[in-house]
């Protein structure tokens, strides 16, 4: 791992409202994904990339996230006495992860200004941010492709993946254009959620960046965009034009599994996926679904 970035940021503070009412009194981000919160599969990629200083941006209902991530000590105790290490471990796992902080959003205004309200804790080096609610396949690595890919080009670093054009819509929409590596482009415009009309390219941006720092003096000037909110995007289309000899914006091209969490359907595809793919569990489950969907069939 040759990068020095240290700190990846996880804003999990929006309001999470295609996923109501289970998200009315827990962020989306909590979750469970098979038994674990889909903010711990980000936080064990991060750690896996080699970064172990986490904040996250939390918003209502922080008190979900803050305790996942902090001791348990009465259960931990009551586990100890009855002698159940594995499930001791599992309750460790989260709270022995990483150093993870909190800082409050305050009013969700959008995605560029969860991002920064990390300025002061990671101060004027390059970090990286992953989205809460977007897992990434823990055997298709990415960040650490980016990671690389950012030391290498001392550039802002994006994450592509090609998306139907019918749903292009739902992401940022990169304007791209080729570089001397197949995986990698770079990034010439963004639209955020454009209709597939206008759309640039069928590029659409996932949650995962690498940011060089200037990005905080872009968005304390960047005004509210699409939906009223404070755009990532917009920042980044600034950033694009490699202001302030900040190097551009390159995107890495993702052709992994990935799972949006914070969408009802995807949810759900990656709960089924993700536990077919357990030794503990596929046994059983993949039987009685192919079972189940030949009910399909027979009607
Ligand atoms: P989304 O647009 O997917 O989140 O933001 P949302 O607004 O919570 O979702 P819906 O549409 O209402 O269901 C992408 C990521 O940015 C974070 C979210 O927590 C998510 O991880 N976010 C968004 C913030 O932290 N703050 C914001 O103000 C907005």
């Amino acid at each position: 791992m040759s990068s020095r970035i240290t700190k990846a940021v996880i804003p999990a503070a929006g309001l999470g409202t295609r996923f109501l009412p289970a998200t009315k009194a827990m962020p989306k981000e909590m979750l469970p994904v098979v038994d674990k919160p889909a903010i711990q599969y980000v936080v064990e990629e991060a750690v896996a990339a080699g970064l172990d200083d986490v904040l996250m941006i939390i918003g209502r209902n922080k008190n979900a996230l803050a305790n996942h991530f902090d001791r348990a000590t009465e259960l931990e105790h009551t586990l100890e006495v009855k002698g159940d290490g594995a499930k001791l471990s599992k309750v460790q796992e989260s709270s022995d992860l990483a150093d993870v902080h909190f800082v409050r959003q305050g009013d969700p205004k959008g995605l560029g200004h969860a991002v920064l309200r990390a300025k002061k804790h990671v101060g004027d080096q390059s970090f990286a941010v992953l989205l809460g609610d977007d897992l990434i396949d823990a055997r298709d690595p990415l960040l650490t492709r980016m990671l690389d890919e950012h030391d290498k080009r001392g550039a802002t670093i994006v994450a592509l993946l090609e998306v139907d054009p019918a749903s292009i819509h739902l992401y940022g929409a990169a304007a791209v254009e080729a570089t001397d590596d197949p995986d990698v482009v770079r990034i010439t415009g963004l639209v955020e959620k454009p209709a597939a009309d206008v759309a640039p390219s069928n590029f659409a941006v996932i949650g995962r960046y690498v940011l060089r720092p200037e990005v905080f003096g872009v968005l304390e000037h960047t005004a509210p965009g699409k939906g009223g909110e404070i755009q990532l995007t917009d920042a980044l289309m600034e950033m694009a034009d490699d202001v302030e000899g900040t190097g551009g914006v390159y995107g890495v091209v993702f052709r992994g599994r990935r799972y949006d969490t914070g969408d009802k359907l995807d949810y759900i595809k990656a709960v089924i996926q993700l536990a077919a793919d357990r030794e503990d569990l596929g046994a059983d489950l993949k039987p009685w679904l192919t079972e189940y969907v030949a009910g399909f069939d027979r009607g």
